[in-house]
Protein backbone atom coordinates (compact mmCIF):
# COMPACT_ATOMS: atom_id res chain seq x y z
CA UNK A 1 0.00 0.00 0.00
CA UNK A 2 1.40 3.69 -0.62
CA UNK A 3 1.73 5.57 2.52
CA UNK A 4 3.50 9.26 3.81
CA UNK A 5 6.32 7.85 5.54
CA UNK A 6 9.65 9.35 7.70
CA UNK A 7 11.76 7.93 9.96
CA UNK A 8 12.88 11.16 11.35
CA UNK A 9 11.28 13.88 13.45
CA UNK A 10 11.54 16.67 10.11
CA UNK A 11 9.87 18.96 7.69
CA UNK A 12 6.98 18.57 4.77
CA UNK A 13 9.29 18.35 2.30
CA UNK A 14 11.19 15.34 3.63
CA UNK A 15 7.65 12.98 3.98
CA UNK A 16 7.66 10.50 1.12
CA UNK A 17 5.12 8.73 -0.21
CA UNK A 18 6.49 5.16 -0.34
CA UNK A 19 5.08 1.48 -1.00
CA UNK A 20 5.13 -0.41 2.55
CA UNK A 21 3.48 -3.51 3.44
CA UNK A 22 -0.18 -3.89 4.62
CA UNK A 23 -0.15 -3.84 8.55
CA UNK A 24 -0.14 -7.25 9.97
CA UNK A 25 -3.64 -7.54 11.66
CA UNK A 26 -3.78 -7.91 15.95
CA UNK A 27 -6.72 -10.12 17.41
CA UNK A 28 -8.33 -6.95 18.49
CA UNK A 29 -7.55 -4.74 15.06
CA UNK A 30 -9.96 -3.71 12.24
CA UNK A 31 -8.04 -3.37 9.05
CA UNK A 32 -9.96 0.10 7.28
CA UNK A 33 -9.04 1.29 3.48
CA UNK A 34 -8.93 4.91 4.26
CA UNK A 35 -11.41 6.48 2.17
CA UNK A 36 -10.43 10.62 3.86
CA UNK A 37 -8.10 11.69 6.51
CA UNK A 38 -6.91 15.33 7.31
CA UNK A 39 -3.86 16.87 8.06
CA UNK A 40 -4.07 19.05 11.02
CA UNK A 41 -2.19 20.88 13.95
CA UNK A 42 -1.48 17.76 16.05
CA UNK A 43 -0.13 16.02 12.84
CA UNK A 44 2.14 19.03 12.10
CA UNK A 45 3.64 18.27 16.01
CA UNK A 46 3.91 14.44 15.18
CA UNK A 47 5.74 14.67 11.98
CA UNK A 48 8.25 17.95 13.04
CA UNK A 49 8.30 16.43 16.73
CA UNK A 50 8.08 20.46 17.98
CA UNK A 51 6.92 21.20 20.27
CA UNK A 52 9.64 19.15 22.47
CA UNK A 53 7.14 17.70 24.89
CA UNK A 54 5.25 15.67 22.45
CA UNK A 55 8.22 13.88 22.19
CA UNK A 56 7.29 12.15 25.21
CA UNK A 57 4.11 10.09 24.05
CA UNK A 58 5.25 9.57 20.23
CA UNK A 59 9.11 8.86 20.58
CA UNK A 60 12.02 10.52 22.49
CA UNK A 61 14.98 10.70 19.28
CA UNK A 62 12.75 9.97 16.62
CA UNK A 63 9.06 8.86 15.67
CA UNK A 64 7.91 5.54 16.89
CA UNK A 65 5.66 5.18 14.30
CA UNK A 66 7.18 6.20 10.48
CA UNK A 67 4.24 6.61 9.08
CA UNK A 68 2.10 10.32 10.11
CA UNK A 69 -1.81 10.28 10.76
CA UNK A 70 -4.24 10.76 13.57
CA UNK A 71 -7.43 10.31 12.08
CA UNK A 72 -9.64 8.39 9.49
CA UNK A 73 -12.42 7.76 8.02
CA UNK A 74 -12.94 4.69 5.88
CA UNK A 75 -14.43 1.13 5.54
CA UNK A 76 -13.44 -2.19 7.39
CA UNK A 77 -11.81 -4.88 5.06
CA UNK A 78 -11.06 -7.15 7.57
CA UNK A 79 -10.93 -7.63 11.59
CA UNK A 80 -8.67 -9.82 14.02
CA UNK A 81 -10.34 -12.93 15.70
CA UNK A 82 -11.22 -11.23 19.27
CA UNK A 83 -13.34 -8.46 17.70
CA UNK A 84 -16.88 -8.94 17.42
CA UNK A 85 -18.08 -5.02 17.78
CA UNK A 86 -17.00 -4.20 13.97
CA UNK A 87 -18.29 -6.50 10.76
CA UNK A 88 -16.48 -6.22 7.31
CA UNK A 89 -17.68 -3.41 5.36
CA UNK A 90 -18.83 -1.33 8.12
CA UNK A 91 -18.31 2.26 7.68
CA UNK A 92 -15.68 4.16 10.59
CA UNK A 93 -13.81 6.85 11.87
CA UNK A 94 -11.44 7.38 14.35
CA UNK A 95 -8.81 9.47 16.00
CA UNK A 96 -5.85 9.07 18.51
CA UNK A 97 -3.32 12.26 19.45
CA UNK A 98 0.09 10.44 19.45
CA UNK A 99 -0.64 8.61 16.10
CA UNK A 100 -2.18 5.97 13.98
CA UNK A 101 -0.02 6.21 10.99
CA UNK A 102 -3.55 6.63 8.77
CA UNK A 103 -1.61 8.64 6.35
CA UNK A 104 -1.90 5.28 4.19
CA UNK A 105 -4.31 3.22 1.86
CA UNK A 106 -4.93 1.15 5.04
CA UNK A 107 -4.64 1.38 8.94
CA UNK A 108 -5.09 -1.52 11.22
CA UNK A 109 -6.38 0.24 14.30
CA UNK A 110 -7.11 -1.59 17.66
CA UNK A 111 -10.76 -1.08 18.93
CA UNK A 112 -9.64 -0.35 22.11
CA UNK A 113 -9.21 3.10 20.58
CA UNK A 114 -11.49 5.57 19.83
CA UNK A 115 -13.47 4.08 16.43
CA UNK A 116 -17.17 4.30 15.91
CA UNK A 117 -19.14 3.84 13.15
CA UNK A 118 -19.96 6.51 10.79
CA UNK A 119 -23.43 8.16 10.77
CA UNK A 120 -25.03 7.26 7.16
CA UNK A 121 -25.88 11.18 6.86
CA UNK A 122 -22.05 12.41 6.88
CA UNK A 123 -19.21 11.93 4.43
CA UNK A 124 -16.11 9.94 5.30
CA UNK A 125 -14.58 13.44 4.43
CA UNK A 126 -16.69 15.53 7.01
CA UNK A 127 -16.33 12.32 9.74
CA UNK A 128 -12.40 12.75 8.99
CA UNK A 129 -12.86 16.60 9.77
CA UNK A 130 -14.88 16.76 12.56
CA UNK A 131 -12.39 14.63 14.83
CA UNK A 132 -8.87 16.81 15.65
CA UNK A 133 -10.53 20.02 16.64
CA UNK A 134 -13.74 18.87 18.45
CA UNK A 135 -11.82 16.37 20.43
CA UNK A 136 -9.96 19.60 22.13
CA UNK A 137 -13.22 21.48 22.49
CA UNK A 138 -14.54 18.71 24.27
CA UNK A 139 -12.07 19.05 26.92
CA UNK A 140 -11.89 22.66 26.65
CA UNK A 141 -15.14 22.92 27.64
CA UNK A 142 -15.73 20.18 29.44
CA UNK A 143 -16.11 21.20 33.15
CA UNK A 144 -17.36 24.52 32.40
CA UNK A 145 -20.50 25.22 33.99
CA UNK A 146 -21.81 26.91 31.04
CA UNK A 147 -25.80 28.17 31.37
CA UNK A 148 -27.71 29.12 28.48
CA UNK A 149 -27.44 33.20 28.26
CA UNK A 150 -24.22 32.69 29.29
CA UNK A 151 -21.84 35.15 27.13
CA UNK A 152 -18.27 33.96 25.56
CA UNK A 153 -15.99 35.37 23.44
CA UNK A 154 -13.81 33.05 21.03
CA UNK A 155 -10.78 34.10 19.59
CA UNK A 156 -10.45 32.44 16.16
CA UNK A 157 -13.50 31.16 14.90
CA UNK A 158 -12.36 29.78 11.83
CA UNK A 159 -9.91 27.62 13.14
CA UNK A 160 -10.58 23.55 13.38
CA UNK A 161 -10.74 24.26 17.22
CA UNK A 162 -12.12 27.71 17.13
CA UNK A 163 -15.10 26.46 14.57
CA UNK A 164 -16.23 23.61 16.66
CA UNK A 165 -16.42 25.43 19.78
CA UNK A 166 -18.63 27.93 17.99
CA UNK A 167 -20.71 25.29 17.12
CA UNK A 168 -20.80 22.93 20.53
CA UNK A 169 -21.18 26.37 22.51
CA UNK A 170 -24.71 26.35 20.39
CA UNK A 171 -25.71 23.46 21.52
CA UNK A 172 -25.52 24.49 24.94
CA UNK A 173 -27.58 28.14 24.23
CA UNK A 174 -24.56 30.44 25.19
CA UNK A 175 -24.40 33.92 23.18
CA UNK A 176 -21.12 33.49 20.92
CA UNK A 177 -18.77 36.33 20.54
CA UNK A 178 -16.46 35.70 17.94
CA UNK A 179 -13.64 36.97 16.13
CA UNK A 180 -12.34 36.27 11.83
CA UNK A 181 -11.00 37.84 8.91
CA UNK A 182 -13.51 39.72 7.04
CA UNK A 183 -13.91 37.36 4.58
CA UNK A 184 -15.91 34.51 7.14
CA UNK A 185 -17.98 37.14 8.71
CA UNK A 186 -20.85 36.19 7.44
CA UNK A 187 -20.08 32.44 7.58
CA UNK A 188 -19.46 32.52 11.33
CA UNK A 189 -22.71 34.31 11.73
CA UNK A 190 -24.64 32.02 9.52
CA UNK A 191 -23.31 29.03 12.13
CA UNK A 192 -24.96 31.07 15.05
CA UNK A 193 -22.57 33.34 16.18
CA UNK A 194 -23.99 36.37 18.05
CA UNK A 195 -21.69 38.99 17.11
CA UNK A 196 -18.19 38.25 15.11
CA UNK A 197 -15.87 40.83 14.84
CA UNK A 198 -13.47 41.36 12.22
CA UNK A 199 -9.81 41.12 13.91
CA UNK A 200 -8.94 43.37 10.96
CA UNK A 201 -10.70 46.07 11.37
CA UNK A 202 -10.89 45.60 15.34
CA UNK A 203 -8.93 44.86 18.24
CA UNK A 204 -11.12 42.44 20.42
CA UNK A 205 -9.35 43.11 23.69
CA UNK A 206 -10.60 46.76 23.51
CA UNK A 207 -14.13 46.49 23.05
CA UNK A 208 -16.45 47.44 25.91
CA UNK A 209 -18.42 44.11 26.61
CA UNK A 210 -17.86 41.55 29.37
CA UNK A 211 -18.07 38.09 29.19
CA UNK A 212 -18.33 34.86 31.17
CA UNK A 213 -15.62 33.14 29.80
CA UNK A 214 -13.03 34.06 27.13
CA UNK A 215 -11.57 31.77 24.83
CA UNK A 216 -8.48 32.05 22.67
CA UNK A 217 -8.66 29.51 20.53
CA UNK A 218 -5.88 30.40 18.40
CA UNK A 219 -3.62 31.03 21.27
CA UNK A 220 -2.70 34.30 20.15
CA UNK A 221 -3.74 36.49 23.22
CA UNK A 222 -3.21 36.38 27.12
CA UNK A 223 -4.81 36.27 30.29
CA UNK A 224 -3.58 40.01 31.14
CA UNK A 225 -5.03 41.55 28.00
CA UNK A 226 -8.06 39.81 28.09
CA UNK A 227 -9.09 40.37 32.15
CA UNK A 228 -11.03 43.53 31.19
CA UNK A 229 -13.32 41.48 28.91
CA UNK A 230 -14.31 39.06 31.87
CA UNK A 231 -16.67 39.63 34.12
CA UNK A 232 -16.28 39.46 38.36
CA UNK A 233 -15.93 35.60 38.52
CA UNK A 234 -15.26 35.26 34.50
CA UNK A 235 -13.22 32.79 33.34
CA UNK A 236 -10.24 32.65 30.56
CA UNK A 237 -9.19 29.33 28.56
CA UNK A 238 -6.47 29.11 26.01
CA UNK A 239 -5.73 26.80 23.49
CA UNK A 240 -2.16 27.45 23.88
CA UNK A 241 0.98 27.14 26.49
CA UNK A 242 1.21 31.15 25.91
CA UNK A 243 4.53 32.87 24.93
CA UNK A 244 6.44 32.09 28.50
CA UNK A 245 3.86 28.71 29.13
CA UNK A 246 2.64 30.71 31.42
CA UNK A 247 -1.22 29.67 31.00
CA UNK A 248 -0.50 25.94 33.12
CA UNK A 249 1.33 27.91 35.38
CA UNK A 250 -1.85 30.65 35.95
CA UNK A 251 -4.25 27.68 35.56
CA UNK A 252 -2.49 26.01 38.49
CA UNK A 253 -2.19 28.98 41.07
CA UNK A 254 -6.34 29.82 39.56
CA UNK A 255 -7.28 28.22 43.06
CA UNK A 256 -5.82 30.53 44.84
CA UNK A 257 -6.72 33.77 42.60
CA UNK A 258 -10.12 36.10 43.96
CA UNK A 259 -12.40 36.97 40.74
CA UNK A 260 -10.96 35.95 37.19
CA UNK A 261 -9.81 32.79 36.94
CA UNK A 262 -7.31 30.77 34.47
CA UNK A 263 -8.47 26.87 33.30
CA UNK A 264 -5.85 24.85 30.89
CA UNK A 265 -7.84 21.29 30.16
CA UNK A 266 -6.05 18.70 29.51
CA UNK A 267 -7.39 16.54 26.88
CA UNK A 268 -7.32 12.91 27.23
CA UNK A 269 -9.24 10.01 26.08
CA UNK A 270 -11.03 10.30 22.36
CA UNK A 271 -13.54 7.72 23.40
CA UNK A 272 -15.26 10.38 25.52
CA UNK A 273 -14.92 12.98 23.29
CA UNK A 274 -15.65 11.05 20.06
CA UNK A 275 -19.10 9.85 21.54
CA UNK A 276 -20.26 13.54 22.24
CA UNK A 277 -18.86 14.63 18.56
CA UNK A 278 -20.98 11.44 17.36
CA UNK A 279 -24.51 12.42 18.53
CA UNK A 280 -23.24 16.25 17.10
CA UNK A 281 -22.24 15.20 13.94
CA UNK A 282 -25.56 12.60 13.90
CA UNK A 283 -28.40 15.29 14.66
CA UNK A 284 -26.72 17.69 12.17
CA UNK A 285 -25.69 20.20 15.47
CA UNK A 286 -22.44 20.24 14.19
CA UNK A 287 -20.97 20.19 10.16
CA UNK A 288 -17.00 20.69 10.39
CA UNK A 289 -15.63 23.68 8.63
CA UNK A 290 -14.25 22.05 5.57
CA UNK A 291 -11.43 24.58 3.71
CA UNK A 292 -9.00 22.80 1.42
CA UNK A 293 -9.25 19.18 -0.43
CA UNK A 294 -5.83 17.95 -1.17
CA UNK A 295 -4.95 14.44 -3.17
CA UNK A 296 -3.12 12.21 -1.03
CA UNK A 297 0.30 11.99 -3.23
CA UNK A 298 0.12 16.04 -2.56
CA UNK A 299 0.33 15.76 1.18
CA UNK A 300 3.25 17.41 2.11
CA UNK A 301 1.80 20.33 0.49
CA UNK A 302 -1.19 20.25 2.71
CA UNK A 303 1.19 20.10 5.60
CA UNK A 304 3.02 23.06 4.98
CA UNK A 305 -0.75 24.53 4.08
CA UNK A 306 -1.67 23.73 7.77
CA UNK A 307 1.82 25.04 9.29
CA UNK A 308 1.39 28.04 7.63
CA UNK A 309 -1.65 28.56 10.16
CA UNK A 310 -4.28 29.98 7.70
CA UNK A 311 -6.03 26.99 7.59
CA UNK A 312 -9.80 27.46 7.69
CA UNK A 313 -11.63 25.07 9.68
CA UNK A 314 -10.12 21.32 8.59
CA UNK A 315 -7.53 20.00 5.57
CA UNK A 316 -8.98 16.70 3.85
CA UNK A 317 -7.17 14.67 2.24
CA UNK A 318 -8.87 12.19 -0.17
CA UNK A 319 -7.78 8.90 -1.66
CA UNK A 320 -9.83 8.10 -4.93
N1 LIG B 1 -3.87 22.62 23.84
C1 LIG B 1 -3.96 21.61 22.98
O1 LIG B 1 -4.12 20.45 23.36
C2 LIG B 1 -3.90 21.90 21.49
C3 LIG B 1 -4.17 20.89 20.58
C4 LIG B 1 -4.16 21.19 19.22
C5 LIG B 1 -3.85 22.47 18.81
N2 LIG B 1 -3.52 23.42 19.73
C6 LIG B 1 -3.17 24.79 19.31
O2 LIG B 1 -4.38 25.52 19.19
C7 LIG B 1 -4.24 26.50 18.19
C8 LIG B 1 -5.40 26.43 17.24
O3 LIG B 1 -5.41 25.18 16.58
P1 LIG B 1 -6.33 24.99 15.30
O4 LIG B 1 -6.11 23.64 14.78
O5 LIG B 1 -7.70 25.46 15.57
O6 LIG B 1 -5.60 26.02 14.34
P2 LIG B 1 -5.85 26.37 12.84
O7 LIG B 1 -7.06 25.66 12.34
O8 LIG B 1 -4.57 26.24 12.13
O9 LIG B 1 -6.24 27.90 13.05
C9 LIG B 1 -5.81 28.89 12.30
C10 LIG B 1 -7.00 29.84 12.11
O10 LIG B 1 -6.92 30.86 13.08
C11 LIG B 1 -7.13 32.10 12.45
N3 LIG B 1 -6.34 33.13 13.11
C12 LIG B 1 -5.00 33.22 13.14
N4 LIG B 1 -4.64 34.32 13.84
C13 LIG B 1 -5.78 34.90 14.25
C14 LIG B 1 -6.06 36.05 15.02
N5 LIG B 1 -5.08 36.82 15.51
N6 LIG B 1 -7.34 36.36 15.26
C15 LIG B 1 -8.33 35.60 14.78
N7 LIG B 1 -8.13 34.50 14.04
C16 LIG B 1 -6.86 34.15 13.78
C17 LIG B 1 -6.67 31.89 11.02
O11 LIG B 1 -7.39 32.72 10.20
P3 LIG B 1 -6.64 33.85 9.33
O12 LIG B 1 -5.78 33.13 8.36
O13 LIG B 1 -7.78 34.56 8.72
O14 LIG B 1 -5.87 34.68 10.31
C18 LIG B 1 -7.00 30.42 10.76
O15 LIG B 1 -8.29 30.27 10.22
C19 LIG B 1 -2.91 26.25 17.51
O16 LIG B 1 -2.00 27.21 18.00
C20 LIG B 1 -2.53 24.87 17.95
O17 LIG B 1 -1.14 24.71 18.04
C21 LIG B 1 -3.57 23.17 21.04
Amino acid sequence: MKAAIRYEYCAPDLLEIARVTLPRLGEDEILVKVKATTVNRTDCGVLTGKPWAIRLFIGLFKPVRPVTGTDFAGIVVDKGNNVDQFEVCDQVYGFYDQGLSSHAEYVAVSTKKAILKKPENVTFEQAAASLEGAHYVFYFLKDLKLNAGDRILINGGTGAIGNAALQFLKHFNVRVTVTCETEFVEVLKSQGAERVIDYLKENFTTINEQFDYVFDAVGKSSFGKCKPLLKPKGIYISSELGKNWQNPFLALISPLMIGKKVKFPVPYSAKRSMTFINKLISNGEFVPLIDRKYRFEDIAEAYRYVQSGQKKGNVVITFD
